[in-house]
């Protein structure tokens, strides 16, 4: 007899062998698919194939309640409601997505000849743009079935922690799915049925493999802060520690969703003043902080990826909204804005602007520039200009720009508008892999758009208005 399982793992490493048991433990059955002996071995003694605390007791309960069992053969996949891959990605310089590859070709080759339509969810970390890109195309070849009908493709990342990884999966601060549709995302919801977690999101598919990344990216971000700032506490005679409750204590602005929130860059009295002087003290004192002399750096790239995107509209007029460095307030000190007016008068562009904060008819000056920068009506502002400029998140100027919607508008409130405008994604060009089944895969480094090639104003924007 053909046995039915609810879900089958591929991938019986952490990951995989915790999801595995975890959803054994919660009365699913499931089995593992790995093409290493020992691991399969390990399994099918009732113990897990390494150390983690836990985790030996879930995988003996699984296998001596029937639940939970493990073998090398991929055809499982046609016997599974839910398939879940959770193979390696080693990254060196890119990732190595060649373990992926051939677990997809393989679960294709299972689907064949079987009429069973499952979810194939990915909780290996990937790329965005992975599973829709390439996976969906490797499993699609190898099953001559088309995703959406003969298999559901999602992506459902891992958020455990080695060392606490059973706690973490039974008690999680998300599950995340991205699912095309409902349906696909209700199977992989149900195997966490038993789990507490604070959000359950639903998400693209693109969202889901991305959030590991950038889960992962902050966490490290976080460490090398602390260390940094650790370092110079020390060069100064501080306690780190002491500076770390400082920091620590304020859940308001230091601990929370503030400032995380994509938008545009930063300015005003403070931040870029302040990031300066921590960047001297750091250089005084003699201690490496690369973190915190890249933040700088990092904000003028910003800017000059909103001017480009507003030259990209190849204006000869821009109106801007919004020229204090920030919405409900009338400071101008290293304003972002007022570098994008500087930039664009200089290269002999007509620049005029509405801030709430100023009267039509007064003439801002540009930093040391000999220029000015005229306020006016907003209406005026938009009326005169062929693109149209949001710097502040005022909802007066979203009306206002969906008004005149027929003129080409940069939103830099919205970072993500900005990005598309500069720098339309080229699609991926399928090329044909080393593997054998020619699936199409992400176009070769080379052929990417280079970020820093793309910032020509950059120099010059240094030279007028920002600090060097
Ligand atoms: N380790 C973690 O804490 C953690 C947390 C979250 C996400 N992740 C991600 O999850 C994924 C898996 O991580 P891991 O640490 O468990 O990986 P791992 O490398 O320890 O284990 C992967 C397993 O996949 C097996 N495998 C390779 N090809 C196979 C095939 N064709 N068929 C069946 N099995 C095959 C390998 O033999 C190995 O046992 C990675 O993408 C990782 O980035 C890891």
């Amino acid at each position: 007899m053909t046995m039915h399982y609810d879900v089958c793992v591929f991938g019986l490493g952490p990951v995989g062998t915790v999801s595995a048991a975890c959803f054994a433990k919660q009365g699913f059955y499931v089995t593992g698919v790995d093409i290493d002996p020992a691991r399969i071995e390990a399994i099918r003694e009732g113990r897990a194939p390494f150390v983690e605390p836990g985790i030996d007791e879930l995988v003996r309960e699984g296998v001596q309640a029937g639940r939970l069992s493990a073998g090398e053969d991929y055809k499982v996949a046609a016997q599974s409601d839910v398939v879940v891959i959770a193979v390696g990605t080693p990254t060196k310089d890119e990732p190595d997505l060649s373990q992926l590859d051939k677990v997809c070709a393989q679960i294709g080759y299972a689907l064949r000849e079987s009429d069973n339509a499952p979810v194939i969810a990915v909780r290996s970390t990937v790329p965005p743009g992975t599973i829709r890109r390439r996976l969906t195309h490797i499993v699609e070849k190898a099953s001559g079935k088309k995703a959406g009908e003969g298999f559901h493709m999602a992506s459902n990342p891992e958020f455990l922690r080695e060392g606490t990884a059973v706690a973490d999966f039974f008690r999680t601060g998300r599950v995340v799915i991205g699912a095309d549709t409902e349906e696909a995302g209700n199977r992989i919801e149900a195997l966490y049925r038993e789990v507490e977690a604070d959000e359950r999101l639903r998400v693209s598919v693109e969202a889901a493999e991305f959030a590991k990344y950038v889960d992962n990216t902050w966490h490290a971000l976080k460490v090398s802060f602390a260390n940094e700032i650790g370092r110079i506490a020390v060069a100064f005679g501080g306690r780190p520690e002491e500076t770390a409750r400082v920091f620590l204590s304020d859940r308001r602005l230091n601990l929370s969703g503030n400032y995380l929130k994509p938008g545009f860059a930063f300015g005003g009295s403070c931040l870029p003043k302040d990031v300066r002087g921590l960047s001297w003290l750091a250089d005084e004192l003699g201690v490496q902080a690369p973190l915190v002399n890249s933040i700088l750096p990092s904000n003028e790239a910003h800017i000059a990826l909103g001017l480009n995107a507003i030259l990209a509209t190849r204006p000869k007029r821009v109106g801007i909204f919004g020229v204090a460095f920030k919405e409900h307030v009338d400071d101008l000190r290293e304003s972002p804005a007022l570098a994008i007016a500087s930039q664009l008068i200089a290269g002999d562009i007509g620049v005029a602007a509405h801030d709430p904060a100023y009267r039509p008819g007064e003439r801002l000056p540009l930093g040391d520039t000999p220029h000015r920068l005229d306020i006016m009506e907003p209406d005026m502002v938009a009326g005169t200009a062929d693109t149209l400029v949001i710097m502040h998140r005022l909802p007066a100027y979203y009306e206002l720009a969906a008004r005149y919607g027929r003129k080409p508008v940069i939103d830099l409130t919205r970072c993500p508008e900005m990005a598309r405008n500069a720098f339309a994604m080229k699609p991926l060009k399928p090329v044909r892999s080393s593997y054998s089944s020619g699936a199409a895969v992400s176009a070769p480094r080379e052929e990417r758009q280079s970020f820093g090639a793309s910032l020509p104003v950059l120099s010059l924007m240094r030279k007028t208005i920002l600090p060097s």
